[in-house]
């Protein structure tokens, strides 16, 4: 009995070589693996073995496969290149092992992963391959059905975020003495954030960003909801009412209190901050309410930027929350902005936030810019914070009141 037998070896049992063959011979029939052993020094490495479980994957006899080299298993579909590689090893020879696309008898393909070793004699020179042989056709096609799967769904998700960006404003906007910019940079391919600027009755315009808990489609789809709601005149909107004198716009923090009513998060799972105002163009009034939002900045003609009154819970978050509107007056030369808390919380590679004083800083410097180049600067620079891998949307709206 050879060396590599002992393990074959119980104490106290001791069986003669011929039971130890048929043993052997036993194991290797119950494997679920084909196992094959091609004669290594006749040309074409013919077949000299093969085990019942290679005739079961097959439908190959073993009678019937002896003396064959092994690529009768080959046909229309194989990749040549795994044939390649096989015929490559063999040549060296070495170990391989490939994944290749075999036909039993009766025709049908299976997936096929093949691992051949060769095996030395005393003096060295290579006798024997062995070949395992084991049907992978089912986790190739879960692997199949999952790519096709994933495909479906990025197409899927490319679309949505194309109707997000028709459904964005415009990135400039001009109206009166106002401008408006916003810059919007969704993480993922959709957004949770949303940025709106709507015209409403008496030259008055409706701004609002918001920013859905969570990214995916989930936080999508109530953005979308959100954005129809926050149109002007249209089915359902919450912003505008038709009264006796006609329609009117209903005050920030009404709107945000019929919000918390409708989207209460233990229906949605989710819930939204958000920053709603109307500004009055004439005057510079701007009235508004922030909802779990950061306040927003505002940066007089020639003075610092710093935030303004803006407190109030998240939207959904407490059935009970008020609402309470804050005003104050945009001067010729002012610029009030609003940012997603994205902005602040970038994280750089030693995980600390881009943060307020940052942010402030960057408005600052880019006061003289155009308002939208201005905001984009300031949105590359978070971009940049972050080492261009935003984990959370990024969005700002910003008004500047021009003399
Ligand atoms: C022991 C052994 C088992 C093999 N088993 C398979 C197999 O199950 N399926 C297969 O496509 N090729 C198998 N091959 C590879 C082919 O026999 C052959 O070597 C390969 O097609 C490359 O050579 P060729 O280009 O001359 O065809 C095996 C080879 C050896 C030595």
């Amino acid at each position: 009995m050879g060396d590599s037998d002992r393990r074959f070896e119980q104490p106290g049992h001791p069986a003669g070589p011929e039971e130890w063959r048929e043993l052997k011979d036993r194991a290797l029939d119950v494997a679920a693996e084909g196992i094959t052993i091609a004669d290594g020094r006749r040309s074409d490495r013919p077949l000299i073995y093969a085990n019942e479980g290679f005739e079961r994957m097959t439908g190959y006899p073993v009678a019937e496969v002896l003396g064959r080299n092994c690529r009768f298993l080959q046909g229309p579909d194989t990749d040549a290149a795994s044939v390649a590689e096989i015929r490559a090893a063999l040549a060296e020879p070495r170990e391989c092992v490939v994944e290749i696309l075999n036909y039993r008898k009766d025709g049908t393909p299976f997936w096929n992963r093949l691992s051949i070793t060769p095996v030395r004699d005393a003096s060295g020179e290579v006798a024997h391959f062995i070949g395992i042989q084991s049907d992978v056709t089912a986790r190739r096609q879960a692997e199949d059905g999952l790519r096709l799967a994933k495909e479906m769904l990025d197409r899927d998700l490319r679309l949505a975020a194309r109707v997000q960006q028709a459904l964005l404003p415009p990135a400039d906007v001009e109206a009166g003495t106002l401008r408006i910019a916003h810059s919007f940079h969704p993480c993922d391919e959709l957004a949770g954030d949303n940025v709106g600027i709507v015209p409403l009755p008496q030259e008055q315009m409706g701004l609002y960003l918001l920013d859905v808990s969570g990214h995916g489609i989930g936080a999508a789809l109530l953005s979308f909801t959100l954005n129809h709601l926050l149109s002007p005149a249209v089915e359902g909107a919450l912003i505008t009412e038709h009264t006796a004198a006609g329609v009117a716009v209903v005050p920030p923090a009404r709107v945000a209190a019929s919000l918390n009513r409708q989207f209460p998060m233990d229906r949605t799972r989710q819930y939204f901050t958000l920053v709603y105002g109307v500004i009055d163009p004439s005057s510079g009034s701007f009235r508004y309410v922030t909802a779990g939002h950061p306040a927003p900045v505002l940066m007089p003609r020639g003075g610092p930027p710093s935030a303004v009154a803006g407190a109030g819970l998240p939207i959904g978050m407490i059935e009970e929350a008020s609402f309470e509107d804050e005003t104050l007056t945009l001067e010729p030369g002012d610029r009030l902005y609003f940012y997603t808390d994205g902005a602040i919380e970038a994280l750089n590679s030693g995980e600390e936030e881009f943060g307020h004083a940052r942010l402030l800083e960057q408005l600052g410097r880019w006061r003289d810019r155009p308002l939208r180049a201005g905001l984009d600067l300031v949105a590359a620079s978070v971009r940049a914070w972050s080492g261009g891998r935003l984990k959370d949307d990024v969005s700002f709206l910003a008004v500047e009141r021009v003399g």
